[in-house]
């Protein structure tokens, strides 16, 4: 049996096996899973517009006016007009300077720690960031040291033991989810943005989750704590409440000239595809004319959480769109999901790595385009699903952010802290770290026009019926 058969065996044995499930249709409120039509409760399409008619216009359209592929790294003839377009009405919605698109967000997020921190840095990460930001402070080389989740004393004990910027040594960063990918909690932007002004650091914020939810319009939460001013890169995802594919990090224009030169995940890599910053482009436009959608969004994440209350869950009484169900054992969130698949609603079960071990779940998302009826029914689904496993649902685990963080343990000296371990074969390459010459990037108009009419869209809305047959004939 080869090393890869035997680890997939293990998986299987450990509960943690996972499978790509195949979904037809946009992601709407209902799709099909596998060929059965199942209410969407696991998509980041918050605010509806993944599937929005004008949206999905912008980027036929733009496929046929600029292409599919941007054909280049942003450095060389990857920045096109709609790039600058992009990246000046993102810079203008977060009120930052400049803003520079990077391929996702994951790209964006291992570019900006990288060329924030290197070896001899140091960097402030909580302990449940997203991956890609662990990814990034892993791949930085800087030492990375990783405070208790939302803990801002633990930051500033862990900032006071390790050096000075103002020494002129090492620089530092710090770096945080704002809204918590698997537990929809909110960072202490405030208190980090004061502890950095005192330790002489700076703050880079992810804004994935929060984009589209909170702050005035949607802005996130960094403009809704007003601190746009003070955090140094926010980064964010298109893919998301944006309903298309991409990221961004808005900063001054010195930052941002900065970036270029040095995020080797912007300079060594594709820029991202026309058809999908048009698409983002839309989006951005509808979130500012009806920014209602955002309230929808909120109003639509308390009536789940309302039902889910009256179901027994331990869910708060907030309006945060991101709705851990904690199960603890990873059969039993996998089982859970299975069952509610069965009963017609789709919540994918998260489990470790993803999550710490013993607190598998699923993370349900509400979607601005799900109806008041919906997000009823699919509580009393779970509820319903929860108990004929044998599951009650207010044994699950409260999350982090349905109550404050526990306190207990901070008068006792701190553990020494976590460093993330160096992988010493992914040592320096030398000539792979220069930067490239910035290309003239004074905007063009020399793009050709359509080459064709744009054909008429599939705007129709989801078809169920016509999917089912789609998918009973494939
Ligand atoms: C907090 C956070 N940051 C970054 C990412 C990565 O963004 P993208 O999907 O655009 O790569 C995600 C999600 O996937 C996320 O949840």
């Amino acid at each position: 049996m080869s090393d890869i058969e035997e680890r997939l065996q293990e998986l299987e044995r450990l509960g943690l096996a996972r499978r790509l499930r195949l979904v037809s249709g946009p992601q709407g409120p209902t799709v099909l899973i596998d060929g059965k039509p199942v209410l969407l409760l696991c998509s980041n399409n918050y605010l509806g517009l993944a599937d929005h008619p004008r949206v999905r216009e912008a980027a036929a359209d733009a496929a046929m006016r600029w292409g599919v592929g941007a054909g280049a790294s942003r450095l060389v003839s990857g920045t096109m007009t709609i790039h600058r377009r992009l990246e000046e009405r993102l810079a203008a919605f977060k009120g930052s300077q400049a803003c520079l698109l990077f391929g996702s967000g994951y790209l964006a997020n291992i570019g900006v720690i990288g060329a924030l921190a290197g070896r001899g840095d140091a960097i402030f990460s909580d302990e449940l960031n997203h991956a890609s930001i662990v990814d990034g402070c892993r791949l930085s080389r800087a030492e990375v040291i990783v405070y208790r989740h939302r803990d801002v004393e633990h930051l500033e004990w862990s900032l006071r033991r390790h050096g000075s910027g103002r020494d002129g040594a090492a620089r530092r960063l710090i770096v945080t989810d704002s809204v918590f990918s698997m537990d929809g909690d909110v960072a202490p932007l405030a208190e980090i943005a004061e502890l950095a002004d005192v330790h002489d650091a700076r703050v880079m914020v992810d804004e994935a989750h929060a984009t589209g939810n909170l702050g005035p319009g949607g802005r996130g939460a960094v403009a809704e704590a007003g601190l746009s001013d003070e955090i140094d890169v926010v980064v964010g995802t298109l893919g998301k409440a944006l309903g298309s594919y991409g990221a961004y990090a808005c900063a001054s224009a010195e930052m941002v000239r900065y970036l270029i030169n040095t995020a080797r995940s912007l300079i060594y890599s594709t820029a991202p595809s026309p058809p999908a910053v048009a698409g983002a482009l839309a989006a951005l436009e509808l979130l500012r004319e009806r920014p209602h959608r955002v309230q929808r969004l909120r109003s639509n994440a308390r009536v789940l959480r309302r039902a889910l209350a009256r179901e027994g869950f331990p869910v708060a009484d907030l309006e945060m769109q991101i709705v851990p169900l904690i199960v603890g054992d990873e059969r039993d969130a996998m089982r859970l999901c299975q069952e509610a698949i069965e009963r017609g609603v789709f919540a994918q079960a998260i489990r470790p790595p993803t999550v710490a071990a013993g607190s598998s779940r699923l993370r349900l998302t509400a979607m601005a385009s799900h109806t008041a009826s919906e997000l009823q029914m699919a509580a009393s689904v779970f509820g319903d699903a929860a108990r004929k496993l044998g599951i009650d649902p207010a044994s699950l685990t409260p999350a982090l952010g349905e109550h404050e963080p526990v306190l207990d343990g901070r008068e006792m000296a701190y553990t020494e802290l976590t460093a993330y371990a160096h992988d010493p074969s992914s040592e320096d390459d030398a000539s792979a770290a220069t930067p490239f010459d910035v290309e003239s990037d004074s905007e063009s108009d020399g793009e050709s026009p359509p080459t064709a009419p744009v054909p008429a869209m599939a705007s129709a809305p989801f078809d169920v019926e016509r999917e089912l047959d789609s998918a009973r004939a494939a």
